[in-house]
């Protein structure tokens, strides 16, 4: 009955998000129902078990019922909680991305470079890279026969020209070894030279819709943020991972990682979040305790010694 309750609470809250953005939607389960029977429909099915269940649980007999029927209603909530939170971020990623040129496309080719351009560097900067680069070496064959020098003068200005060097690389050995084709595939990925976690969790995502979560700095912020937990300690790292690998849809993966960098560049800043303007405000326990400017916990630099020198 409770997980009924959970299950229900949490369709109509997601009706209700959606009804309100008038968007898609990004969690797999409740997201093909809303799309089959419409959003308004599941609203007053999610209204009328929510109420049903109501009424039931105030009739139940036993100590042992209760006891069992809470422990199912927090297994229900909890769920129902990870698919309110995948919906509302999807929603607020439709309603709010911004028009960028790797966007327009699933090619992994395209994505892959974008991803090393935007290394360590701002996506305004990197914008008029991309096209460029996407005009002159549309393909990896291109790329894996170009001159060096001339990939180098197309990253002129960009920085970090190992990058450049290693996508080259890369391009050379799938071209000569894979049929110039990315793979499908992390661990064959990430022996690609210059590619690691990041890159490859992220092409694989948004190309591919394989689901596996990714952190930079941006959802490194909003994940310690949301779970007040620090990231000083490597550990915690694993567990945002294993957070999101709870939650990350089955069905738009690199849509769901996508939103999460979106919203910490827009809303969830570094210095000055935008809680008021945040769709998962509700869901942030630093928010909650007033203390979101805490996290992530910087890590201090360890400081020099002095030594004084006596001549
Ligand atoms: N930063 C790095 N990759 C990004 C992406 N695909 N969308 C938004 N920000 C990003």
């Amino acid at each position: 009955i409770l997980s009924t309750f959970g299950w229900s609470s949490a369709a109509t809250g997601a009706a209700l998000s959606i009804q309100r953005s008038e968007s898609g939607l990004n969690s797999p389960f409740v997201g093909t129902v809303i799309k089959k029977f419409g959003p308004k429909r599941v609203m007053a099915f999610g209204i009328l078990l929510t109420g049903g269940s109501f009424i039931w649980m105030s009739r139940m007999q036993s100590l042992w019922e209760f006891y069992c029927a809470i422990t199912i209603l927090t297994l229900g909530m909890s769920f129902g909680t990870f698919i309110i939170f995948v919906a509302v971020v999807g929603n607020w990623f439709n309603k709010n991305k911004r028009k960028l040129p790797w966007r327009n496309t699933k090619d992994p080719y395209k994505i892959w470079i974008s991803e090393v351009m935007l290394q360590q560097t701002k996506v305004e900067t990197v914008i008029p890279y991309y096209i460029k680069w996407i005009i002159k070496f549309p393909t990896i064959e291109d790329v894996a026969k170009s001159q060096t020098d001339l990939l180098l003068k197309y990253w002129e200005g960009l920085g970090y020209y190992r990058r450049c060097i290693n996508f080259q690389k890369s391009c050379q050995i799938l071209f000569h070894e894979k049929n110039a084709k990315v793979p499908r595939n992390l661990d064959e990925f990430l022996k690609l030279p210059g590619v690691g976690l990041y890159t490859a969790s992220a092409v694989l995502s948004i190309a591919y819709n394989y689901p596996i979560p990714l952190i930079d700095g941006n959802v490194n912020r909003v994940i310690s943020r949301v779970l007040a937990l620090n990231n000083v300690i490597k550990g915690n790292k694993n567990s945002f991972i294993i957070f999101l690998n709870k939650i990350i849809p089955k069905k738009t993966p690199g849509t769901f990682n996508e939103a999460l960098m979106e919203l910490g560049s827009q809303i969830c800043k570094n210095i000055n979040p935008l809680c008021f303007d945040c769709p998962i405000n509700s869901f942030c326990k630093s928010k909650m305790m007033g203390v979101q400017k805490k996290f992530p916990k910087k890590i201090k630099a360890k400081s020099v010694p002095l030594i004084k020198v006596v001549t």
